[in-house]
């Protein structure tokens, strides 16, 4: 019986049933990229998605396996990793999911969706519950092709719209690691007076922005110090930037944080792990992560982040 099911980032397979592996979940085979246990979901940085309560549905017919998904909720989004045309075939008898990009900022969907696939022929797997909100983890977004200096800004983008929220107009942000820019841009564009900290100049339209203030240094220097948002790209070690993490919740400085948390090489499980027990905080591979994870945090007492975002499941910890 398959209990949950987890999708994997392209390529990152391994290290999701390193993770899985790690919280005592046995990945008993893959159809895709969607990794499939008997054991119950628990929550995992990793997986782009999960699917928290699958089950296995027959599908004898096209009709029949539309009726079925439609006797269960209205949305469904599909995962297909093969029998595309059956599966095309099944999706046209669903009401349409409109999977359109974000144009940002805008709120993450609010409704509910479910995921389905087909595992053979006529055999269905469909979770009428899922950890994203969207389908199937891809958070996209109408990109601006001409302020931005590198497509990092994506990320940022995504982790504000997981977190619910994003600086408003006035707001202060520390950006460590800032350069190139993309972050200040996206900060500055909304209103926020951005510090941009790194050894490495501001992309000069960036540093131009109203709002924006570069200074050379390194991020592991700055003392903690009052900010709306603290931001950081920097590329470090996941233990060194944990350390800093931990130092500013510390403190009380920061009243929201975003973090890229990157690896190189074999992935600090530990390191991962111990983000996501940081109380009040978050870790998700995001859509446009790619060997690294993004840690979110919120100070208690700030407005409360949108739907989605939480998932509910045990932590890593309280499935040992
Ligand atoms: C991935 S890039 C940041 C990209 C940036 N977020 C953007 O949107 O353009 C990482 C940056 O971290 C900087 N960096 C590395 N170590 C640093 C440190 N100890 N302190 C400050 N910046 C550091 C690098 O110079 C580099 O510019």
């Amino acid at each position: 019986m398959i209990r949950a099911a987890y999708l994997a980032p392209d390529g990152l397979q391994d290290t999701l049933a390193e993770e899985l592996r790690g919280a005592g979940v046995t990945v008993d085979g893959w159809h895709g990229l969607l990794a499939l246990s008997a054991d119950p979901p628990v929550a995992s940085a990793w997986a782009l998605d999960i699917w928290t309560d699958p089950q296995e549905i027959p599908a004898p017919s096209v009709k029949a396996a539309a009726d079925a998904l439609r006797a269960l909720q209205r949305n469904w989004s599909a995962y297909g990793a093969a029998q595309h045309r059956r599966m095309a075939l099944i999706a046209e008898r669903l009401p349409p999911v409109k999977a359109r990009p974000l144009v940002f900022p805008e709120p993450a969907p609010t409704g509910h969706l479910g995921a389905w696939t087909l595992l053979a022929p006529d055999r269905m797997l469909a979770s009428a519950t899922k950890t994203s909100p969207f389908v199937n983890g891809e958070c996209r977004f109408v990109e601006d092709h001409i302020g931005p200096p590198s497509r990092a800004y994506l990320k940022l983008w995504e982790a504000w719209t997981r977190l619910g929220a994003w600086p408003r107009p006035g707001e202060t942000c520390l950006d460590l690691g800032a350069a190139p820019g993309g972050w200040s841009w996206a900060a500055a564009v909304l209103g926020a007076q951005v510090t941009a900290v790194d050894k490495a100049p501001l992309d000069m339209r960036v540093a131009a922005l109203p709002g924006v203030a570069w200074r050379e240094g390194s991020a592991f220097a700055e003392p903690p110090a009052a900010v709306d948002w603290l931001l950081s790209d920097v590329i470090a070690y996941p233990d060194r930037l944990l350390a800093l993490v931990q130092r500013w919740i510390a403190a009380e400085a920061a009243g929201r944080i975003v973090c890229t948390v990157k690896f190189q090489g074999a992935t600090d499980h530990a390191a991962a792990a111990a983000f996501a027990a940081i109380p009040g905080g978050r870790l998700l591979h995001l859509f446009h992560n790619k060997h690294e994870l993004t840690f979110m945090w919120q100070r208690p007492g700030q407005p409360a982040a949108a739907s989605g975002t939480t998932t509910g499941l045990p932590s890593r910890a309280s499935t040992r």
